[in-house]
């Protein structure tokens, strides 16, 4: 819903970034701490990807089977460890960040094979990964269902809560004074010297814009044309989970993710339904029903939480970063790994759009995310 804001007024900032989910926060972050004038502009959109995702940071559990987008995700996770103290000590806030790494059970004999799969992968990349026996398996996760002796740990992958997480990067730009607006941007206009971006009732001219939409980045009129789509996602919550292993859980067929406070969330469907985010009572159940079969005790509670998230698909598995005209910038099409990718997501655009030389070989932004790559991308933006 677009609302009126009247404190879009003051001198022109260097750079405003369109969409406050987790990834234009941390553009923002990263803007500012380069010294750039910053400002950002949200609409609150129901259903953003950041605020309902899981918050898994896991380069090879969660990553497609691309050794290039390995790479580049664990570069990322790289930057997490950095990133994630540095944002509680700027907010003042916990973030609920967490190293414990992914748990992968063996659920059968074929189930063996693809891990020692994934197993051999992480470990050709450099991660670390290494086999749970029964007992140490057992003590991380008492609730497991019996017959289930082995599993799988990446200690090389973490997790945040995600919602603590943008709550702290608003903070961190609330203590450097960066505006955040509330409002819809309808469209985005270039002229002599800056680039214009308005909604109802609210209009703010800047040196340069970063539009970071997420699934909505293609209802901003003035943008070539991105091929973006809503992938839904529900999810639902279990409390009172008290085992000591505090990190992710991961099956072929669904996750089970700790949070502090004894939650368990349990993810992920995936729908391609537009833009409708309501909830199915047999999604839910399903989801209930596959963790159940796995973690028994969970079959005596009820979820205490079912919401859905719409993720920002491509054709390919990359997300879309880059220029697209002289002033206008985009970052969006991170689909399942917005948090994971987020923060080099950040580093790679800043110098970007700064005119900068990235300070770290890993920065530039590699052909394969380029808008460019989508033919209309290409042509409307030269
Ligand atoms: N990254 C979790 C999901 O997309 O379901």
């Amino acid at each position: 819903m677009a609302r009126r804001d009247a404190s879009a007024t003051g001198p022109r900032p260097d750079v405003l970034v369109v969409g406050g989910g987790l990834i234009g926060l941390l553009i923002a972050r990263e803007l500012a701490l380069a010294g750039a004038r910053v400002e950002v502009v949200d609409d609150r959109q129901e259903g953003a990807a950041s605020p309902n995702a899981a918050g898994m940071i896991a380069p090879i559990a969660e990553s497609i089977a691309d050794q290039a987008f390995a790479r580049i995700s664990i570069r990322s996770r790289d930057f997490w460890r950095d990133l994630a103290p540095a944002l509680e000590q700027e907010s003042g806030m916990s973030i609920d960040y967490d190293d414990s790494g992914s748990l992968l059970p063996v659920l059968d004999p074929a189930g063996r094979k693809v891990l020692d799969g994934i197993k051999a992968r992480a470990l050709g990349l450099g991660e670390a990964a290494r086999d749970l026996d029964p007992i140490e398996l057992r003590e991380l996760v008492p609730d497991l269902r019996p017959g289930i002796e082995e599993a799988l740990l990446l200690p090389g992958e973490h997790r945040v809560d995600n919602r603590l997480a943008a709550m702290a990067a608003a903070a961190a730009l609330r203590h450097r004074d960066v505006v955040v607006h509330r409002a819809t941007v309808e469209s985005v206009a270039e002229a002599p010297g800056q680039v214009v971006a308005s909604g109802d009732g609210f209009q703010r001219a800047a040196g340069a814009l970063v539009v970071c939409g997420g699934a909505w980045t293609p209802r901003v009129h003035g943008l070539p044309a991105l091929p973006i789509v809503p992938v839904k996602g529900q999810m639902i919550a279990f409390d009172g989970i008290d085992w000591p292993f505090t990190g992710a859980i991961r099956t072929p067929a669904f996750y089970a993710v700790r949070r502090a406070g004894r939650r368990l969330l349990i993810g992920a469907s995936v729908e391609h339904a537009g833009f409708d985010l309501s909830l199915s009572d047999e999604v839910g159940a399903d989801l209930a029903a596959g963790a159940a079969a796995l973690l028994p005790p969970l079959k005596d509670r009820e979820p205490v939480e079912h919401w859905a998230g719409l993720r920002p698909g491509t054709p390919d598995p990359w997300p879309i970063v880059g220029r697209l005209s002289e002033r206008l910038h985009v970052a969006t099409g991170h689909f399942r790994n917005g948090i994971l990718l987020a923060p080099l997501t950040a580093r790679m655009i800043a110098p970007l759009v700064l005119d900068q030389q990235p300070d770290d070989p890993w920065l530039a932004i590699p052909e394969v995310m380029l808008p460019g790559r989508f033919a209309a991308a290409e042509r409307l933006s030269s």
